[in-house]
């Protein structure tokens, strides 16, 4: 008996580091995965191999469920087919784990067009397209009087939450998604879908490129590897799981400590019942 036992799970850009880990688990924990990876470069340029169809394998090897997309999650109409594809080879579809994306660093001052669109898109339009499709699908289904929790997972990071110099782009986007998963959260509630979001650290080939992080990651003989991708898994099997009380939070997860986010609160005020100049207000919170 698994925690997802009869759930079927789309996990996307699960070819590799975090996703690889979450679609492993998942299928581990009995659900019918769909493995959903592009194939890109970490930069996002190019076409770089087809992790997907290996992850399959892998699942399928351990006595799992599971099949292989290579739709573009940012692309209107990829979203579209990969939510389509799922329905179709598992006949229905419980959960999206939106994971998938790449990293274009630069300072803002340096920072181009393309590398801005490009990350932004891949990562808020991507999570936006797939809870798009999976909320008409799942609309469909409780209009048609099925009855059952559906969930997603989605894929923040600290950059977005406590900000990252030199990740405008990404930071910008990840925050978003934040804000996406609470606003999913209360929309989608009415037809019985939990929206939670993760804000993962581990080693994968984005933080391995990262200057002094593989020194920081590399793992210890023996001792308990903090850094392994697979230990953002669990939460996310969790999240996924009929079981979840939680909507609209927020956790980060690193090694072994699992910690939920408090959101955005509202600090010290100043009111003027006679509303303000300049120079009052400037002297109001000058005392702040
Ligand atoms: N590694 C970390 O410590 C860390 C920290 C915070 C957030 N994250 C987030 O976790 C997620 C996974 O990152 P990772 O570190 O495992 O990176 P990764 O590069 O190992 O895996 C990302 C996968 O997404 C795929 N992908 C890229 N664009 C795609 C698209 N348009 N459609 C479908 N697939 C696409 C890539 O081919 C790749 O296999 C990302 O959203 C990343 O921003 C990672």
């Amino acid at each position: 008996m698994g925690v997802l036992d009869g759930r079927v799970v789309v996990v996307t850009g699960a070819g590799r580091g975090l996703g690889r880990a979450h679609a492993l688990l998942l299928a581990a924990e009995g659900a019918s995965v769909l493995v959903n990876d592009l194939g890109t470069t970490p930069d996002g340029a190019g076409g770089d191999g087809d992790p997907a169809s290996e992850v399959v394998d892998e699942i399928v090897a351990a006595g799992g469920s599971a099949v292989a997309n290579r739709d573009d999650v940012a692309d209107w109409a990829g979203a579209e087919s990969v939510v389509a594809a799922a329905v179709s080879a598992f006949g229905d579809l419980d959960v999206v784990v939106n994971n998938a994306g790449f990293l274009r660093d630069h300072a803002i001052v340096s920072m181009n067009e393309e590398d801005f669109d490009s990350v932004v898109r891949v990562h808020l339009k991507g999570h936006f397209a797939m809870t798009h499709f999976a909320a008409r699908h799942w609309r469909e289904r409780y209009h048609a009087g099925e009855r059952r929790r559906r969930a997603l997972v989605h894929t923040a990071s600290t950059s977005g939450l406590f900000a990252n110099p030199g990740q405008s782009n990404y930071g910008a986007a990840k925050s978003g998604i934040a804000t996406l998963s609470q606003i999913a959260a209360q929309e989608l509630a009415r037809y019985e879908v939990v929206s939670n979001c993760i804000l993962p650290g581990a080693r994968t080939r984005l933080t391995l490129a990262s200057p002094g992080l593989p020194e920081l990651m590399a793992a210890a003989d023996g001792a308990f590897d903090t850094w392994d991708p697979a230990n953002a898994s669990p939460l996310v099997a969790y999240l996924s799981s009929e079981a979840c009380r939680f909507t609209g939070e927020t956790f980060s997860v690193m090694g072994g400590l699992v910690q939920r986010m408090h959101p955005w609160t509202v600090g010290e005020s100043v009111d003027s019942v006679t509303g303000w100049t300049a120079s009052t207000l400037s002297a109001a919170l000058d005392a702040l």
